[in-house]
């Protein structure tokens, strides 16, 4: 079965790139390519880009693109599609194809897109817990300042039919299950799956993707990781101090574990960074989490009654 690697890139459409280009770039990201109605943007992996912004009247989430693990793969999927691959002529080139999922989110499959040089970004800061020293005649310094995106994390959809869009995103890309929600005190129906890239022993991230059943289809977030918690603290004291609208943060999730911080952006849409998420491999057993919304959060900032709408 073909199989996917990882989440290469979000796709929005805006109504004004200049506003989405600052917004990101105070969010970690830095510009790649940018024409009359599209913006590339990159974090500092080795990612061509990871962010794709369309010029359009309405600001909505239009998709994401996955990236498999090699061409056969990437061939395999497009037969059983009954579709067929084609040399991308977006930056970073490689081979693709585009498929709709239940809702409408468009879903690429891509390969051998070209690779960035990674950005130089400061070394994780060594930590000293009580019982575990990591730094010796050294110090912490740095203030407020905008912390370079490290990698896109995953993002999270609202979604008319669960069952189906969590079934169509197995069947194409091999993903796998982490953790379900279902509602509180109950063990089904499951009404939340998070999904991971299948990579066998290798970790990977807890998940790539949350599906949440929903009355209208939509995006809730995407989500990027930063280095450290220094790196996600620091972000947060600029990001106030430029006056973008602070959503929850910081504080800890439940299910993944991450360290949380979420804004919303002009447009309306939710931005998350994060660190310190779960790595999970082939020893991991998904479980269900019944607990009521508000338990999804160890500590930190309360989410607004918004948060879980
Ligand atoms: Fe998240």
């Amino acid at each position: 079965m073909a199989k996917a690697i990882e989440v290469a890139k979000v796709i929005y459409q805006a109504p004004n790139l200049d506003v989405m280009e600052k917004t990101m770039v105070d969010f970690g990201l830095k510009t790649v390519h940018r024409t009359a109605d599209r913006l590339y943007m990159r974090g500092a992996d080795t990612q061509h880009h990871i962010h794709e912004t369309r010029l359009g009247d309405t600001p909505r989430f239009i998709g994401a693109a996955v990236e498999m693990s090699s061409l056969e793969d990437l061939e395999e999927l497009a037969r059983l599609e009954n579709s067929h691959i084609e040399k991308s002529d977006e930056p970073g080139g490689g081979y693709r194809f585009s498929m709709f999922m239940p809702d409408g989110f468009e879903i690429s499959a891509i390969w051998g897109r070209e690779k960035q040089q990674p950005l130089v970004t400061a070394d994780p800061n060594l930590f000293n817990a009580a019982e575990k020293k990591e730094r010796f005649n050294s110090s912490i310094r740095g203030r407020a300042a905008i912390a370079p995106v490290m990698r896109l994390g995953h993002f999270v959809l609202h979604v008319t039919n669960h069952d189906e869009s969590v079934k169509w995103l197995k069947e194409r890309f091999a993903f796998i299950d982490a953790d379900y929600f279902a509602p509180p005190g109950q063990t089904e129906p499951i009404v939340g799956t998070f999904l991971r890239c299948d990579l066998g022993e290798q970790y990977v991230d807890h998940h790539c993707m949350l599906i949440l059943q929903a009355k209208e289809p939509g995006v809730h977030h995407t989500s990027y990781e930063l280095q450290d918690l220094d790196a996600v603290m620091r972000s947060h004291d600029y990001l106030l101090q430029q006056g973008w609208n602070l959503d929850c943060g910081v504080g800890r999730h439940l299910l993944g574990s991450q360290i949380f911080d979420y804004w919303k952006d002009p447009f309306g849409f939710r931005i998350e960074h994060y660190t310190d998420g779960d790595l999970v491999n082939n020893q991991h057993t998904p479980t269900v989490f019944n607990g009521t919304a508000q338990d999804t959060t160890q500590w930190g900032m309360e989410p607004p009654s918004d948060f879980f709408l």
